[in-house]
């Protein structure tokens, strides 16, 4: 086995995709493209990896960091152009070459292996991966001859009708000796419809020049996918998503309906839980065993612990610890770390709030910044007031309270353990062991107010 190097082209615009992101920066299943690339392409440890960058050079280079070596290509004249880019670093080193783009996120570390392993068997000096496209339409067409050896690619702007027809296409993966590809770059002219340098043409001029020339045709279209704009970028999501979602199923995960199940790149789900349709799990979220979580929820960079039921709920940025239980429509914001055997019931909102071991808020209830205990009872319609429209302040509730319903506790304050708060409460001031504060006006009975009513002298009301 040779050394083997790689180079991913991240330059481009993408101006096809009509938008302010550059277009390997859009995500595909949570991640974006070129990290996808990249994933695929570390994972065959080679020797070095380069990424040509060139619009939206700094944000690349912000989100890949240390991961890969980087080549800037300040005007962008075409993928040829690109890869000359990268001849500083790589030119001196002898072996294998693999060049891919960074707007082909399904690309699998496998397929590339396959190349590689071929191109080395095939001793060639340019190896193109290709595959049947159903619909061709955009791609390069891969041009052979009656001996079934590839000639040349053709853009499909430069395309006659014969070669438009064609229905093999350059995934835009190649492998190629590495001496040569950085000789005959140089060759490469820009005599073609869009006036560019492209990459494919150096497979026709190593041919022309007596190098051995070798395709590879994989089976499955759907991994090569380049991603040019959004009509494509769904499709790739579709694929992704299927890929996703059926790596969960096989770990012991039941998706209901899968079709409907969005679920991130790199989210973990442990086996026996259960998802229903509409499920979206994004970002960095680590969900346990045993779990089920109901239609209409969205849990975000969180961590779900096991035997937790989630129903038609918003989690971010939240911990939930082993079963508990948050919903139907309740929202944990940042920072909210739910502890074992709780009970969230529902339309209850918590931010930055830590509650204790087996407490319950039952019902339409907001808690931010405040730290409860366990064993606590939190009343219908409590509300944490947190905010003087200026600053935020912070309450702590001790174990076995019980917050009347509709009771305001203004932060800060510090309810003790054992304590109560009587319902309908606004409690500003800090409630010692074993006490009850009670803060709302006493109840005073008019005596025959019904008779003071000019309505009560109607026939009508006194019926
Ligand atoms: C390219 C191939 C085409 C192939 C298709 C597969 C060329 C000329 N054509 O077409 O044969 O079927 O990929 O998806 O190569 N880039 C740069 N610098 C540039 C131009 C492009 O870095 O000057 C990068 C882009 O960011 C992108 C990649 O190269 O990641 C491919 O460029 P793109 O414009 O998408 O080429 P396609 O039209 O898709
Ligand atoms: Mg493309």
């Amino acid at each position: 086995m040779s050394d083997r190097f790689v180079i991913i082209l991240a330059a481009g615009k993408g101006t096809r995709m009509k938008s302010k992101l550059y277009k390997v920066m859009h995500k595909v299943s949570g991640k974006s493209m070129v990290d996808h690339v990249l994933t695929q392409v570390e994972a065959m440890k080679p020797k070095e990896i380069v990424t040509v960058v060139g619009h939206g050079a700094q944000e690349v280079e912000d989100l890949l960091q240390e991961r890969t070596k980087y080549a800037l290509q300040s005007e962008q004249l075409g993928t040829a152009h690109a890869v000359i880019q990268a001849e500083d670093i790589l030119k001196d080193h002898s072996g294998t070459t693999l060049i891919i783009s960074g707007d082909t996120p399904l690309f699998t570390e496998e397929t590339l292996n396959n190349l590689f392993e071929y191109h080395e068997q095939q001793n060639a000096k340019a190896t193109v991966l290709t595959a049947k496209a159903p619909n061709p339409f955009g791609y390069g067409r891969v041009i052979r001859n009656e001996n079934g050896d590839v000639t040349n690619i053709v853009e499909q702007k430069d395309a006659n009708e014969q070669e438009a027809a064609v229905d093999e296409i350059n995934t835009g993966v190649y492998c190629f000796d590495n001496h040569e590809l950085f000789t005959r770059l140089h060759e490469v002219g820009n005599d073609n419809a869009q006036g560019e340098y492209y990459l494919p043409d150096v497979v026709e001029i190593i041919r022309n020049t007596g190098g051995k020339v070798s395709a590879y045709q994989m089976e499955d279209f759907n991994e090569s996918m380049g991603v040019n704009d959004r009509v494509a970028l769904s499709n790739a999501e579709k694929v992704m998503r299927q890929r996703i979602n059926e790596m969960h199923m096989r770990n012991g995960v039941t998706l209901i309906d899968p079709i409907n199940t969005y679920i991130d790149y790199g989210v973990e789900i442990g086996s026996d839980t259960i998802v229903e349709p509409g499920v979206k799990i994004f970002g960095d979220t680590v969900i346990g065993e045993d779990c089920l979580i109901g239609s209409g929820s969205r849990i975000e960079n969180s961590k779900i612990g096991n035997n937790i039921k989630i129903i038609s709920s918003t989690i971010e940025d939240a911990v939930m610890k082993d079963g508990s239980n948050c919903g139907p429509n309740s929202h944990l914001r940042p920072n909210a770390e739910i502890g074992e055997d709780v009970h969230i019931g529902n339309f209850v909102e918590i931010k930055n709030t830590k509650i204790g071991d087996r407490t319950k808020v039952g019902h339409l209830t907001y808690i931010g910044d405040a730290t409860l205990g366990t064993d606590i009872n939190v009343g219908c319609g409590v509300v944490f007031v947190n905010y003087d429209g200026v600053q935020k302040f912070h309450s702590e509730i001790g174990s076995y309270t019980f917050l009347g319903s509709n009771s305001n506790i203004v932060n800060p304050v510090k309810i003790a353990d054992h304590a109560f708060v009587a319902a309908g409460s606004t409690i500003t001031e800090d409630i010692p062991y074993h006490a009850m504060g009670i803060a709302r006006s006493r109840q005073v009975n008019k005596e025959e107010f019904w008779d003071r009513l000019a309505v009560s002298k109607s026939e009508e009301w006194n019926k």
